[in-house]
């Protein structure tokens, strides 16, 4: 090969080389040790050396010339890929609230709705707060029924929220009273259904001239707001010291809309087409005394309904209840 035909081969080759390792390899093939201008020089007699040695390094500087030019054009590339931004962003996964708390503050939202204030009282209480003040006396066998922690004779863990009654009464001291308190509660028990620990929401309303239609009313809305339209409340009959008369609300199942099929059984919540929210009543005529009110004045209902509850009805995705309590992000993610 000629001189400029060495140039001419060596221009082609690098312009349309497309990565820079094809070019490194092209850079050891023309001015490497045994490159071809190495080659070219080794080819020639002593005399043409004197002749061609300006040229021959004139080539030599023009191809590495080509060489710098294309690798910086091959640089300034990758960097323009490297900040394109229009490539789509990788988005972090994005979490939620727990489905406790989130139900905390739908349940909050639809009786703050109703003028509701939300208050939290005590999870460790006196005898008072807690039994004796809502006219559960000591010894009487109510008490058998909530398999209560006693950390001394005087003080528990609060095994319902009922205990806020009370503390209400004495915080505003005159009705009307709208307070929903919820917060922790503990009961020695552990089952699918069951929890040492769960949550529960306490309704208190206290007025003048309030009647169970009140109570009904009340039920009504957050049925249908927290489960959805068309469902309905019922009360059953009860018995709590500190209402009277006392009832167990019980909603329709939607999915077997009231009619208790062997299908809804799987989530252990629907019996005979009726899902059990928990206790209601007319305040006790004793316990608006222990909260400092005239009985003659004024009436009141009140209600304590369990949160983890309410999720497994509204959301049927576990017969677990326990279920709740894990971290395990397969479960956690249904909402
Ligand atoms: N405290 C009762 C329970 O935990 C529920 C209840 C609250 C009943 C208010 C009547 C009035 O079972």
């Amino acid at each position: 090969m000629t001189l400029p035909e060495i140039e001419n081969q060596a221009e082609v080759e690098i312009v349309s080389a497309q990565t820079r390792p094809e070019l490194d390899v092209l850079q050891v093939k023309y001015l490497g040790r045994n490159g071809v201008i190495n080659q070219f020089l080794k080819g020639l007699s002593i005399d043409e050396l004197k002749n061609q040695g300006g040229p021959v390094n004139s080539v030599k500087n023009k191809i590495r010339a080509i060489f710098l030019s294309k690798y910086a054009h091959l640089n300034s590339q990758e960097t323009q890929k490297k900040i394109d931004v229009t490539t789509p962003g990788k988005l972090p996964p994005i979490g939620h609230l727990h489905l406790l708390t989130e139900a905390i503050k739908e349940i909050e939202d639809i009786f703050t709705r109703l003028g509701f204030v939300r208050r939290r009282y005590p999870e460790v209480e006196t005898d008072w707060y807690y039994a004796e003040g809502l006219n559960i006396p000591k010894d009487h066998p109510a008490r058998d029924d909530q398999e209560t922690f006693y950390l001394n004779q005087n003080v528990v863990l609060t095994a319902h929220t009922s205990n806020g009654q009370l503390h209400e009464m004495e915080l505003m001291k005159k009705p009307p009273i709208r307070m929903i308190n919820i917060g922790k509660t503990y009961r020695r028990q552990a089952s699918n259904t069951h929890n040492p620990m769960f949550h529960q929401f306490e309704g208190l309303l206290i007025d003048k001239n309030i009647n169970i239609t009140h109570l009904i009313g009340v039920s009504n809305y957050f049925a249908g707001q927290y489960f959805g339209p068309d469902r309905k409340t019922r009360l059953r009959p009860h018995h709590f010291q500190f209402t009277e008369p006392s009832f167990e609300v019980d909603i329709n199942c939607h999915i077997c809309n009231g009619r208790g099929e062997i299908d809804c059984k799987k989530f252990q919540v629907c019996k005979a087409g009726l899902l059990e929210l928990g206790g209601a009543g007319m305040v006790h005529p004793n316990v608006l005394k222990n909260g400092g009110l005239d009985p003659q004045k004024y009436t009141g209902f009140a209600f304590g309904w369990g949160v983890e509850r309410v999720i497994m009805m509204k959301h049927q995705v576990t017969n677990n209840l326990r279920e709740l309590y894990t971290d395990d992000l397969r479960f956690l993610n249904q909402s």
